[in-house]
């Protein structure tokens, strides 16, 4: 079986992909070092599958767990990195805790890890900024990142680029997440937020369960339909799918160097749109309230998946009302098992 190294495999992204690469006939191996999760994934990645897959507890942002990993797992067939921090916000306030743990897990990797290890890289939408025209596709140009996240995500696009012009016989892919919402249909893994949540699907189930009083809709003055912001919605199991995808892609013969794929629906809903489906499909009513703007945000994006389509034979499947009805599913869970 081939063995594919899954960085940040317990975390929300991760631990789906582990799903997805068993099923697909793959053997992950997880690295986290439990900073954003939780060691009991292990044992839900062991209820869904049947099998409980390696797992390595080691900081990916020390040079020397790095090579402590790569004695103990030989014969790789490939690596998916997503570990990394994501607070947009807490990264404006702590920018070096960013910069350190998401370059140098990066870099320790591609440095330690032989050139023929095929590598998928976790991206963001986020390197568009405010996209000038719709679906974004890959060609358009990346903007100033409006914070030290953002930004690192838009280095390490760079560095990989750097790295595969001066190394030909690399293979990488990066993928360019649009918003991944949703869970596993088990409802056995999810996201498993810390703290308040930041992002938008989170803090809807959190206040449906009552564990925050009011949700606020970031403004209702965009210029959209309904007044309020637009996203690509991805259910994170399609997401997960991607990757196997694009690890299957650099398998070909004739694949080599370095390339960036939307991971998106291509579709794209307002915040609005988000909140009446929720309520909808899983029939409650939601405490909400308009409020005025978050600072930084874009008004409207939604990506151009053709690409992904065409070369990767990958496409979103599951729907917004699927992507709901899960996270929900999984807020309940959560609460009684968590
Ligand atoms: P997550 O926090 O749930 O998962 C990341 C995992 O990496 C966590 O389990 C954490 O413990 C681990 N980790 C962090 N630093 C580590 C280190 N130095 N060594 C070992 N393990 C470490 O996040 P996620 O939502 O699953 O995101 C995965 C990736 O996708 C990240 O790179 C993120 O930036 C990117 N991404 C996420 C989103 C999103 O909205 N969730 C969108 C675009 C891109
Ligand atoms: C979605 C929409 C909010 C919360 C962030 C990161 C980005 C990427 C994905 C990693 C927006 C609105 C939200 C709330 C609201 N992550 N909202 N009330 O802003 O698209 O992107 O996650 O790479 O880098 O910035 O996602 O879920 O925060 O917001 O009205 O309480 O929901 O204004 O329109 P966003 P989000």
């Amino acid at each position: 079986m081939k063995k594919i190294i899954v960085t940040g495999g317990l975390g929300y992204i991760g631990s789906h992909t582990v799903v997805e690469l068993m099923s697909a006939g793959y053997e992950p191996v997880i690295v986290d070092d439990l900073s954003n999760s939780s060691i009991k994934i292990l044992k839900q990645l062991q209820k869904i599958t049947g099998k409980t897959p390696a797992f390595h507890q080691l900081d990916l942002s020390s040079p020397d767990q790095v090579a402590k990993l790569l004695l103990l797992e030989k014969s790789i067939s490939g690596i998916i990195h997503f570990a990394a921090f994501k607070a947009v916000g807490e990264s404006v306030g702590r920018p070096l805790k960013y910069y350190k743990n998401n370059f140098y897990s990066l870099i320790n990797l591609l440095d330690q890890l032989g050139a023929e290890v095929p590598f998928v890289f976790s991206s963001s939408c986020t390197v568009y900024g405010e996209p000038d025209s719709l679906p974004v596709s890959e060609s358009a140009i990346v903007k100033q990142a409006e914070s030290p996240y953002g930004n690192t995500k838009q280095v390490a696009e760079e560095i990989l680029k750097d790295l595969v012009a001066a190394e030909p016989e690399r293979k990488v892919i990066a993928l360019r997440y649009f918003n991944p919402v949703g869970a596993h249909h088990t409802a056995l893994i999810g996201e498993l937020p810390i703290g308040v949540p930041q992002n938008l699907v989170p803090f809807i189930t959190q206040t449906a369960i009552g564990k925050r009083e009011q949700l606020t809709v970031f403004g209702n003055d965009y210029h959209t339909k309904d007044g309020s912001c637009i996203r690509d919605y991805i259910h994170v199991v399609d997401l997960a799918k991607a990757h196997v995808a694009a690890i299957q892609y650099m398998e070909l013969p004739d694949f080599n160097g370095y390339d960036v794929f939307n991971i998106g629906t291509g579709k794209g809903y307002t915040v609005l749109e988000v909140i009446n489906t929720f309520e909808e499909v899983n029939n409650l009513i939601l405490n909400y309230q308009i409020g005025p703007r978050r600072n930084g945000d874009i008004e409207r994006i939604w990506g151009n998946v053709d690409k992904s389509s065409k070369l990767m034979a990958w496409e979103a499947e599951l729907q917004l009302e699927t992507m709901l009805s899960s996270s929900w599913q999984w807020e309940k869970y959560m609460k009684d098992n968590f």
